[in-house]
């Protein structure tokens, strides 16, 4: 038998295992603990952030043969509850059992009274038209039939005006939940008809965490800083860093290293980075030749490292220019990484700084047409660093 993907094996069950959203489960878990589910709410933020997985959550806790309470239609007053809750946590009671029929069903994915649309694989026309027809049955077993429409941004014009009409005047046993990662493409009819949660993309250490409880239960050992990369690799999305750790476990061998990791997800040490960098602050035009030879000599992928190299100034500018941007860029990066931009923030005058990335953004544009595969960033160096010789910065 296949092992299962980890982001499906560990997708929760519970509203107590999901990581971070907290705004959007504790109104969840309030509205259904006073009965006061809605009829149609809008996940909407970037990708890999829960949104399906609260929606299925949702679903099933409404559904569950063990949970009362719940009556939905009273959405116009869950911002009320929400005042009057203040800033209460989620309703530690409010979860679904995961043992009564209807919660197996719904976890399987196999509840008659699930409807999962995918609106980017055929833009939901049909769909949509069949939710229209079958909206107005009862639910086949449950006591409420959820819709699911993910990516919702993607239906098109004929399917958002049936859905609009549905949202008008939904039947008394219906939920809707649209998830999307680009609100801005929705339109203004039915935004004003659902209630909006919006979901925050996750900070490193929130993946980490989550992560290292992964490892854990997988029995699979690895470093720290072997962590701490994943985590960061996965951009605020919990998905994309588990597929990556996914990745590394089945390409490595216990302990997972660092050295493993970069290999595996291509990346150049960020010592090689810095160390560069550090020749180019100090105006050292033969130390940084040099340097380049030496790395392209040890293998070095020259097309990671000019992108590591400009992912690596360019945060060194964010924070020149913006030092508020300080606490959210030492989470997203190992203190290894953070150090090593907050020096560099301060080796260059900021003008310099955009200069050089400039000049390295067009070496990485012709490091592919390039038949002298070093030359590209050979003539960066040179004309970044050559006394006299500086390339007019034009505004
Ligand atoms: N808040 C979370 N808590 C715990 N695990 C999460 C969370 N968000 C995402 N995950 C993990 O990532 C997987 C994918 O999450 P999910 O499908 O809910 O993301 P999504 O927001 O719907 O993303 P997309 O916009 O790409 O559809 C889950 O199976 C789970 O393993
Ligand atoms: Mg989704
Ligand atoms: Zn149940």
């Amino acid at each position: 038998m296949m092992r299962q993907v980890i982001y499906r094996k560990y997708r929760p069950q519970t509203f107590a295992e999901v990581v971070g959203q907290e705004h959007v489960v504790s109104t969840l878990t309030n509205a259904i603990a006073l009965g006061r589910v809605g009829h149609a709410y809008l996940f909407a933020g970037s990708r890999g952030t829960g949104k399906t997985t609260l929606a299925r959550i949702l679903a099933k806790t409404v559904n569950c043969a063990n949970v009362s309470g719940i009556s939905a239609g009273k959405s116009a007053d869950t911002l009320s509850i929400r005042r009057s809750l203040g800033e209460g946590g989620p309703h530690k009671s409010v979860e679904p059992c995961n043992k009564c029929l209807s919660c197996q069903e719904f976890s399987k994915g196999v509840a008659l009274d699930l409807v999962e649309i995918d609106a980017a694989s055929n833009r939901g026309i049909d769909e949509i038209r069949e939710l229209r027809e079958g909206i107005r049955f009862a639910p086949a077993k449950a006591k409420y039939k959820a819709y699911i429409i993910d990516e919702a941004h993607q239906l098109t014009k004929e399917a958002f005006n049936a859905l609009l009409k549905t949202l008008e005047e939904p039947p008394a046993h219906a939920i809707f939940v649209l998830a999307t990662t680009e609100v801005e493409r929705m339109p203004a009819t039915i935004l004003s008809r659902v209630q909006r949660f919006d979901f925050k993309k996750f900070t490193v250490p929130q993946i980490e965490t989550r992560l290292s409880t992964l490892t854990k239960a997988e029995g699979v050992k690895i470093e720290a800083a072997a962590l701490r990369t994943v985590a960061a690799a996965g951009e605020g999305s919990l998905r994309d860093a588990e597929r990556t750790l996914e990745q590394v476990i089945a390409f490595s061998e216990s302990p997972i290293t660092l050295a493993h990791v970069e290999s595996i997800l291509g990346r150049v040490n960020i010592e090689k980075i810095t160390g560069f960098v550090d020749l180019l602050s100090a105006h050292n035009l033969a130390g940084a030749v040099h340097n380049l030879h030496e790395l392209s000599d040890a293998g070095i992928n020259l097309h990671e490292f000019t992108k590591g190299l400009i992912q690596h100034l360019r945060r060194a500018m964010v924070l020149a220019a913006s030092p508020q941007l300080k606490a959210a860029l030492s989470t997203s990066l190992t203190d290894e990484e953070f150090a090593a931009v907050h020096a560099h923030a301060n080796a260059f005058p900021i003008n310099q700084l955009t200069r050089v990335i400039d000049r390295f953004i067009r070496a990485e544009n012709e490091l592919r047409r390039s038949p002298l595969p070093l030359l590209p960033l050979e003539l960066a160096v040179v004309q970044l660093l050559l006394p006299g010789d500086q390339p007019r910065h034009q505004a």
